[in-house]
């Protein structure tokens, strides 16, 4: 069994309560923080745990921290993520539904180390149940003087808020998060500057993932030495997977990042293998955006090693061999199912979210949408193939945000490594199209 940091009493009755969260050692990391550590001392440690953003870059979180700017008499906020759209990942929602407190007590903490005295957490639309289940925490954890004035008697005032979006992916990406914040539209904004010299209404903000935050928790209670004790490299700590698809057990998993993929897919403390024992297909490992892997690339690297379930393992080989940790959004596909359907259905996740502020997104995403609907539904070219390619290679990196990429990386992918799959729906399309709806008809009974 592997250690568990934030997830350890997550099946404890009533931990979204604050007496029993407070009984299973909840808000020690304040406490600590507030009477015997500095704001300063609090980022060290943070440096300290090699903690990386857990909202998909993985950018590290200590030295976000330290890039914040202190301009005399201007607020800092920080602002919590849980906008969690990226179809795959759920991870942040099950966190903040069984123990909200967890969010909370990390919100306090990194707050005092920031120098914030209002922060926010922006939710994404669709979780209007643990809007009510965060607020109800918030109440509880006012009452009991975990925030407001002078917390602890220390001096240091803290206000915590909870927004909710209106259900796009959009605002997720950080600078499109604060203009929703701010009551406008949520388009991403152009950068340099960055949020923290130039965040939220103009001031100094930092924006982490609810897990980063979470994890701030353990990294303060245990010190970050400890914290950095687990994992391989620069991939310290432990990570919340969301595991889904042809898989035995799909769920959320707290793993410590010195696993190997293959204990991950086909051990029965995780996954627990491919479901009515068929073969692995392909994997996406990291959330709709990465690039998908065929079944020789999931377990093993080009170079024969293992795959470990760590930022720098799974994004071995680049593009060409790898993928991405990012949010960890662990998708399983068996020999069954159709990659040009799946491409096709991610491609329509983005077209509908990009907000249309860059003609390369707006156009390509909507482009490479058409284009894989008609190989999908028996009206494709050859030459479509090397358009949607194309296409692809247009969007990257010519956007303001990584959205763009995030909706050419799958497609650019999925060529790459099933262009046969690809070639087979021109050549066979009544024979792929009948395959595929032959499979739904089967799996809703009709
Ligand atoms: C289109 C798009 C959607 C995103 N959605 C999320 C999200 O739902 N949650 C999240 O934490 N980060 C999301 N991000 C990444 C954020 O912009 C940002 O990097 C992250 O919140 C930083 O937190 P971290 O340093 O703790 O990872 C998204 C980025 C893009 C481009």
């Amino acid at each position: 069994m592997g250690r568990k940091l934030l997830l350890e009493h997550a099946q404890v009755e009533g931990m979204h309560t604050y007496d029993v969260y407070r009984k299973n050692g909840g808000y020690r990391s304040v406490e600590k923080a507030l009477k015997t550590m500095s704001p300063d001392a609090v980022v060290e440690e943070v440096k300290k745990s090699g903690l990386r953003g857990r909202g998909g870059a993985g950018f590290p979180t200590g030295m976000k921290w330290s890039f914040l700017a202190k301009p005399e008499g201007v607020p800092r906020y920080l602002v919590c993520n849980a906008d969690e759209s990226e179809p795959g990942t759920f991870k942040d929602r099950y966190l903040m539904e069984k123990i909200p407190h967890l969010l909370i007590e990390g919100m306090i903490t990194s707050s005092y180390a920031l120098g914030a005295n209002t922060s926010y957490i922006y939710i994404r639309g669709e979780y209007s149940w643990i809007l009510f289940i965060l607020e109800k925490a918030i109440a509880e954890a006012y009452a009991a003087g975990w925030l407001g004035k002078n917390i602890l008697g220390s001096g240091y005032d803290l206000d915590l808020y909870v927004n909710i979006g209106a259900g796009a992916y959009i605002c997720g990406e950080e600078t499109a998060l604060l203009e929703s914040l701010e009551g406008k539209r949520g388009n991403p904004r152009i950068k340099p500057p960055f949020p923290a010299v130039k965040g939220l209404w103009q001031s100094p903000t930092v924006v982490n993932n609810v897990e980063t935050i979470a994890a701030v928790v353990p990294i303060i209670n245990d010190g970050g030495d400890e914290y950095a004790k687990i994992g391989i490299g620069k991939s310290t700590g432990t990570k919340l997977i969301s595991a889904s698809g042809n898989i035995n057990r799909p769920g959320v998993y707290e793993i410590e990042m010195s696993i190997t993929v293959e204990e991950f897919l086909y051990s029965d403390e995780w996954c627990g293998g491919i479901k009515g024992g068929k073969k692995l297909k392909a994997c996406v490992p990291g959330g709709s955006s990465v690039p998908i892997l065929p079944h020789f690339l999931v377990c093993k690297t080009a170079a024969g090693e293992d795959r470990m379930m760590t930022y720098e393992s799974l994004s071995d080989g680049g593009f060409a061999t790898g993928s991405m940790l990012g949010s960890g959004g662990f998708i399983v596909y068996d020999e069954d199912q159709c990659i040009v359907r799946n491409t096709w259905n991610f491609a329509r996740f983005y077209a509908h979210e990009s907000c249309g502020q860059c003609s390369p997104c707006r156009e390509g995403t909507g482009w490479m949408e058409k284009v894989l609907h008609r190989l999908e539904n028996g009206g494709g070219k050859m030459s479509d193939i090397d358009l949607l390619v194309d296409v692809a290679k247009k969007i990257e990196g010519n956007t303001i945000c990584p959205l763009g990429d995030a909706a050419a990386w799958p497609v650019s992918a999925a060529i790459r490594h099933f262009r046969e799959e690809f070639e087979w729906h021109v050549n066979e399309p009544r024979v792929c199209m009948e395959r595929n709806y032959g499979l739904v008809r089967e799996k809703i009974g009709v």
